[in-house]
């Protein structure tokens, strides 16, 4: 057996994302040991993809806004089948959470009176996104690490976790490799956080980097953790489509708070033509100040269209392109250019909210958004589903082991809000952080046999095996079939054909995958990287499939063609996937808790 080396902790964290950061910063407050392992660079996490903004209820842009009205929006996005209590603790500890950031150093654009900025995002009553530019998640990430770091938080940077390692039925550590060298490490942990992200590269077009791949849902699964939901995956609207090299890279929602409009190639504003019943919309004419949301009940202010839902506007952008009335590269315009009939400062004005988004299209498509509209289609940007927590304490169903973040399941339901993102990493993070100290401290130490240490030590070695089959086509190649498959076949619109043939495809995925080989040794190796992330990311594809299959309706993110529209008996169930007692995984249908009555009211008073 090859030699590892051991650490111990405390409380491990396992992704250091903002979610992954906040847990650590909590856990490491108390004086317990805690190790923080990321799979990347300290810095480099999707978090910083959540350009547009923070969303949270400081009422410093409308006085209006409250945590009710949060409450009650986040649920209406997630189409109710979010886990409640996590939407009430995520809409009441949001503004805290800024406030906290605020004085730990964190940049934000600011009103004319000195408040913390707010804009529209899609779905939210009010202006409720504090930001920076087009920047809000880097400034939450930098000013989370300059926090962390001086509070002794162990890293472990670019080091990738195989396998979790357990006593009895209880969480008791993990085993991961340094992807450099290749060096085995054993982390032994009284409690783990779970904070590693998304699943987004099962996917062709995605805004997320090579990291996502599932590997906190899987572990977790593999541990004997339920996930939920699994198949509301999240395709944002906007992601540039040209050129190719740069498809799937994110044009934040933040243009079209700043007042982007969304056109055909005749010139038409079609969002216009696909507006819900409830909806009353204007176009928008104060871009300076921030645009205003219309309510049937708000009767002075003003939403444009263009900030319906993600899952709204993403499917009347691949309406359009279907009909012919794309832009030259299969997407729609997006055009925030003509803000300057309203603004005379526009060029100033744009170049200071959206200075990433400018910089990317002059230099990655030779656009200037100043005088130009992008083209921009959907692209893979985030799942909903993930593995089941607690509401109260972010606990999975696996004894010590908690997860926090894009990979936790429940707050969103079946569709996010835009900027619920960046306030659930922080809210749960620390509710995360917290638990898991209590955990660690209540239930003493954990030990973990060499039997196990050694079983996850040949897995992760497996690819490395020079008699393996070499027809089975290399793990890039798989990967890549694996992407193209899911993006054609369990993408934005799905039907049960279609995903049966994906489910028969992602079987003779695995095969192949369970004899690949990674030529070469452990130091400086992609493919074994590669070779190890598929197990992940074939097990969330077959997730993804199974549960998308079984939610026969169409329901926020989850689109389907042979079941056109919302079905009563999903109304308040989560899909639930669990391995069976043979190592396959089951999917069933579970019924949510009922919300108590002060929470109901709260979502009546706020339709
Ligand atoms: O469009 C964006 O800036 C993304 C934000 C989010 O996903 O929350």
């Amino acid at each position: 057996m090859a030699e590892y080396e051991t650490f111990e902790f405390d409380v491990l964290i396992i992704g250091a994302g903002g979610a992954g950061l906040r847990a650590a910063i909590e856990a490491s407050s108390t004086g317990i040991k805690v190790g923080l392992v990321c799979k990347s660079l300290l810095g480099k996490a999707h978090t910083v993809m959540a350009e547009g903004g923070m969303a949270a209820a400081l009422a410093n842009v409308d006085e209006r806004d409250s945590w009710k009205t949060h409450f009650a929006d986040t649920m209406r996005g997630g189409y109710y089948i979010n886990n409640w209590r996590m939407a009430q603790l995520h809409a009441q500890q949001a503004a805290e959470r800024v406030r906290e950031l605020e004085a730990w150093g964190a940049v934000f654009d600011r009103t004319r009176d000195g408040k913390i900025m707010q804009r529209n995002f899609g779905g939210h009553a009010h202006p409720r996104l504090a930001h920076v530019g087009d920047r809000t998640g880097l400034e939450m990430i930098r000013t989370l690490q300059d926090h962390g770091i001086h509070q002794g938080i162990e890293v472990h940077m670019e080091c990738t976790v195989t396998s979790l390692l357990m006593d009895g039925d209880r969480v008791a550590g993990a085993f991961g490799y340094s992807r450099e060298l290749g060096k085995f490490k054993l982390f032994k942990a009284n409690a783990i956080v779970m904070a590693t992200g998304g699943i987004g590269r099962a996917y062709k077009i995605t805004s997320n980097s090579w990291e996502y791949t599932g590997d906190g849902q899987s572990l977790a699964y593999e541990a004997g953790a339920d996930l939920i939901d699994m198949e509301f995956v999240q395709f944002h609207p906007t992601g540039m489509v040209w050129p190719p090299s740069v498809r799937g890279i994110l044009v934040t929602e933040g243009v079209r708070g700043e007042g982007g409009i969304l056109k055909n190639s005749d010139g038409e504003r079609f969002m216009f033509g696909d507006i819900p019943e409830n909806y009353q919309s204007s176009t928008a004419d104060n871009p300076e100040e921030g645009w205003r949301y219309v309510t049937k009940t708000d009767r002075d202010a003003r939403r444009p269209p263009e900030l319906l839902t993600r899952d709204h506007v993403a499917r009347c952008i691949l309406k359009e392109v279907k009909a012919g009335r794309g832009s030259p590269h299969g997407g729609a315009f997006l055009d925030i250019a003509w803000i300057k009939e309203k603004l005379p400062n526009a060029e100033a004005h744009i170049k200071k909210k959206l200075p990433s988004m400018y910089h990317q299209f002059k230099e990655l498509a030779g656009i200037d958004i100043t005088t130009e509209p992008m083209e921009v289609g959907p692209t893979t940007h985030y799942v909903m589903g993930g593995i089941r927590v607690d509401g109260e304490t972010q606990m999975s169903t696996v004894p010590g082991l908690f997860a926090a973040g894009e990979c936790a399941a429940g707050l969103h339901g079946a569709n996010r809000l835009g900027g619920n993102s960046l306030s659930d990493l922080v809210v749960f993070g620390k509710i995360a952080g917290d638990s898991a100290v209590k955990f660690a401290q209540e239930n003493g130490r954990t030990s973990i046999s060499d039997e196990q240490v050694n079983a996850a030590m040949e897995k992760a070695l497996e690819p490395l095996d020079s008699s393996r089959a070499t027809d089975a086509g290399g793990a890039y190649q798989i990967q890549y079939d694996l992407q193209e498959m899911m993006q054609d076949n369990v993408g934005i619109i799905r039907q049960e054909d279609e995903m049966l043939e994906a489910l028969k495809g992602i079987e003779e995925l695995k095969k192949r995958a369970a004899t690949v080989a990674a030529p070469g040794n452990r130091q400086y190796n992609p493919g074994w990287h590669t070779a190890l992330d598929l197990k992940c990311l074939l097990l969330v594809a077959e997730a993804v499939t199974r549960s998308a299959i079984e939610r026969k309706e169409s329901r926020g993110a989850h689109t389907r063609e042979d079941y056109k529209g919302k079905e009563e008996k999903y109304d308040s169930v989560n899909t639930v996937l669990r391995k069976d007692e043979n190592g396959e995984m089951q999917v069933a249908l579970e019924t949510i808790p009922e919300m108590p009555q002060e929470l109901t009211q709260i979502i009546n008073d706020h339709k």
